[in-house]
């Protein structure tokens, strides 16, 4: 037999037969699997754990997703968006807290006034914590020349999930109209690193109507598509968005978060170098879901600093964590956490993606 796992775990570079083999391991197979990963994690990215400061700075979107709980067409989620001296505030918490970088990001929403509006913050940013300190946006599709402009003013990593590589499954999970498009999404990622961002994507897990070989394809477009960073979630059920009425054809919750970890360390083998996120939807099934995911492939912390009377409002599923949360809290609660992971946390590191280092080296 030449497709058992310790096979298949000995080449690198897996078929979609291979990892759709590997998603249903089980047992002593599935230990092998998470063993290969930690290997590969400890020997390339090691046992340090980068830190974004997150801040969730506005819940207004102008789209309307089918599994998003700040959906344009929600009404019962009420709009934010912080102020500019708000949105700095937090960002000077990071820089001084020493987690140098932090994430911006926000509903979907694009106009002059936000392309200027955010670039000024970017560039504030700048000022106060100077050129050694991440500045990632994930404020999701914008015109090529918006990209551009933010790099030029500072920020340098850009995530946009692409949610599902699978065309019909992504028109399944959002409303078939221009604002959500398939081919402009993959596109924008094509465009970001072209620009030079360090650039991220990601997809969720469990989603209705998802199928192993789908998970499989995501692996592997986000290998082709030489991706730096990588952010995994479950598909969580939001009961204020249309997918919810699906939600009896949904795994359960366990098998969601168990097999999003078998993603990770699929990804952790096949992408070694990459930066990958403990994401927050992990630990709203399991209360160790991110420790899990950083023993087993992440290396990279996003501790929630938005300021806490916001934080109910940007409710992307049910049961999200650190919602009563303050930023100090969050703090502490992410040192504890990934200690109990064995993780190193990198205080002052910016953490680039090694990936992206290499691969600037060689163009
Ligand atoms: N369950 C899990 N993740 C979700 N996101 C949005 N809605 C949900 C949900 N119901 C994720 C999407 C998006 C990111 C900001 O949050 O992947 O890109
Ligand atoms: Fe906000 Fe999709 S509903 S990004």
């Amino acid at each position: 037999m030449n497709n058992t796992i310790p096979n298949i775990l000995s080449n690198n570079n897996f078929t979609v037969t291979n990892i759709i083999r590997l998603l249903k391991s089980n047992d002593g197979d599935l230990k092998l699997l998470y063993n290969r990963a930690k290997e590969v994690k400890e020997s390339i990215v090691g046992n340090k754990v980068y830190l974004r400061g997150l801040i969730e700075f506005s819940n207004i979107c102008q789209k309307d997703c089918l599994y998003c709980g700040i959906r344009k067409s929600n009404t019962n989620a009420k709009r934010y968006f912080l102020s500019d001296e708000e949105i700095i505030q937090a960002a000077k918490f990071a820089f001084d807290q020493n987690y140098a970088s932090i994430v911006l990001q926000s509903g979907e929403m694009s106009s002059p006034s936000f392309t200027e509006r955010i670039d000024r913050l970017i560039k504030r940013i700048v000022k106060i914590t100077g050129s050694e300190f991440g500045i990632t946006l994930s404020c999701g599709e914008q015109n090529d020349s918006t990209y551009a402009k933010w790099f030029n003013s500072g920020a340098n990593r850009y995530l946009i999930r692409i949610e599902t590589s699978n065309e019909e499954l992504y028109h399944k999970i959002h409303p078939r109209n221009g604002a959500h498009n398939f081919q402009k999404r993959i596109e924008s990622l094509r465009v970001l690193k072209n620009i030079g961002y360090q650039v991220g994507t990601g997809v969720m897990v469990g989603l209705p109507g998802q199928t192993l070989s789908h998970i499989a394809d995501d692996i592997l477009f986000m290998k082709a598509l030489d991706i730096d960073m990588c952010g995994i979630g479950p598909y969580i059920e939001h009961k204020e968005t249309p997918l919810f009425e699906q939600r009896s054809t949904l795994m359960p919750l366990n098998a969601r978060f168990e097999l999003t970890l078998k993603v990770l360390a699929i990804i952790r083998i096949m992408m070694k170098d990459i930066n990958i996120a403990a994401s927050t939807a992990l630990q709203s099934i399991d209360k160790l879901g991110r420790e899990k995911a950083i023993q087993v492939a992440a290396n990279v912390f996003m501790p929630n600093i938005t300021p806490q009377s916001y934080r109910k409002n940007y409710n992307l599923y049910d049961n999200k964590p650190c919602i009563a949360e303050s930023p100090v809290e969050c703090q502490s609660c992410t040192v504890a956490r990934i200690n109990l992971a064995n993780g190193k946390v990198a205080f002052g590191e910016t953490g680039d993606s090694k990936h992206y280092i290499t691969r600037k080296m060689i163009v």
